[in-house]
């Protein structure tokens, strides 16, 4: 499976932050915010990944990430001129997905909980056994302001509706979605919505209507945040902070998922950590190296 995360969009709700830098590289406390989707993807054991951004955006992008060799990865980047909507991915990445099946995470989310790799997994598994889609239905205290799905006891979709007045459940519809390949065929079908995008809800309405449209619902035990608000982006970063600090651990650490993961080796993380030994994500990484050598000794 190939991993798509989508962080262009104008991030208007962000200024005057989001004049000149793209919303998704602004940081969640200790690093920048594109580091938290990609980390899901990295979860999910997903390796060949394509970042699309904004024409003016994506020389940072590459700056920052590179060819992702640092995080055992292989990125890949294009280009999305207008924020057009979120189906629009998989018109732009169509030649990046090729024959595979396909995961998109919007670059503004954050997730985090224990038994979300598990949860990942299954909607892995999904995809490869039953060629449905995955999607994720997280509980909210304002449903009315996200795209909302109504559940059957099995977890079937019965109803989508993107930002009903009147909500027929409290599930709302993370930007985390699972696709078989036939996506491909499906988002070129879709048509401007009157909004003028092309909604990733159209797309989902579609696997529902064949019946193949899956949802996992995340339950209380886990955090999803968005980020795309002043009061979202220090709410995040404190949330990451807490728990970092109390924990001895750092959320959405990329060069550790890969070194834990087995991507990168021991070497290459101190090489790494030594490139920022003045914060503490560089020690962070230093002493995971210096841990592993104490262990092989
Ligand atoms: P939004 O929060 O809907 O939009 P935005 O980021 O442009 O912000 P604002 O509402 O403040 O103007 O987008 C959700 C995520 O999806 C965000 O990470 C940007 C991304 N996105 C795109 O990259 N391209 C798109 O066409 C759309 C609609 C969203």
């Amino acid at each position: 499976m190939k991993g798509i995360v989508l962080a262009g969009g104008s991030g208007t709700r962000l200024y005057p932050i989001t004049r000149a830098i793209s919303k998704q590289l602004i940081p969640i406390f200790d690093k920048p915010m594109i580091y938290y989707p990609l980390s899901v993807l990295m979860l999910a054991d997903i390796r060949e990944i394509l970042v699309i951004s904004t024409p003016q955006d994506l020389p940072a992008f590459r700056r920052l990430l590179g060819d992702g060799s640092d995080f055992g990865l292989k990125l890949s980047y294009a280009e999305q001129r207008t924020p057009a909507g979120i189906a629009e991915a998989f018109i732009i990445g169509r030649e990046f997905i090729g024959e595979d099946d396909v995961c998109l995470i919007l670059g503004d989310h954050l997730l985090y909980g224990n038994g979300l790799t598990k949860l990942l997994k299954e909607a892995v598994l999904t995809v490869e056994n039953t060629r449905k889609a995955a999607i994720f239905a997280y509980p909210v205290a304002t449903p009315e302001q996200y795209g909302v799905v109504e559940l059957s006891a099995d977890g079937k979709c019965l109803s989508l509706e993107e930002k009903p007045a009147t909500p027929k459940s409290n599930y709302a519809v993370i930007g985390l979605y699972f696709y078989p390949n036939d996506v491909l065929q499906l988002a070129p079908q879709v048509s401007p919505s009157p909004r003028g995008e092309l909604e990733i809800t159209a797309v989902n309405e579609m696997y529902m209507q064949m019946d193949r449209l899956q949802a996992h619902v995340m339950g209380h035990g886990y955090a999803w945040l968005d980020t795309g608000t002043h009061d979202a982006i220090s709410e995040a970063s404190t949330f990451v902070e807490v728990i970092e600090k109390r924990q001895g651990f750092k959320i959405a650490c990329l060069e550790a998922i890969a070194f834990r993961k087995g991507w990168i080796g021991s070497e290459r993380l101190e090489q790494i950590a030594a490139t920022m030994m003045n914060t503490q994500y560089g020690r962070h990484l230093y002493e995971l190296a210096q841990q592993h050598k104490s262990e092989q000794q």
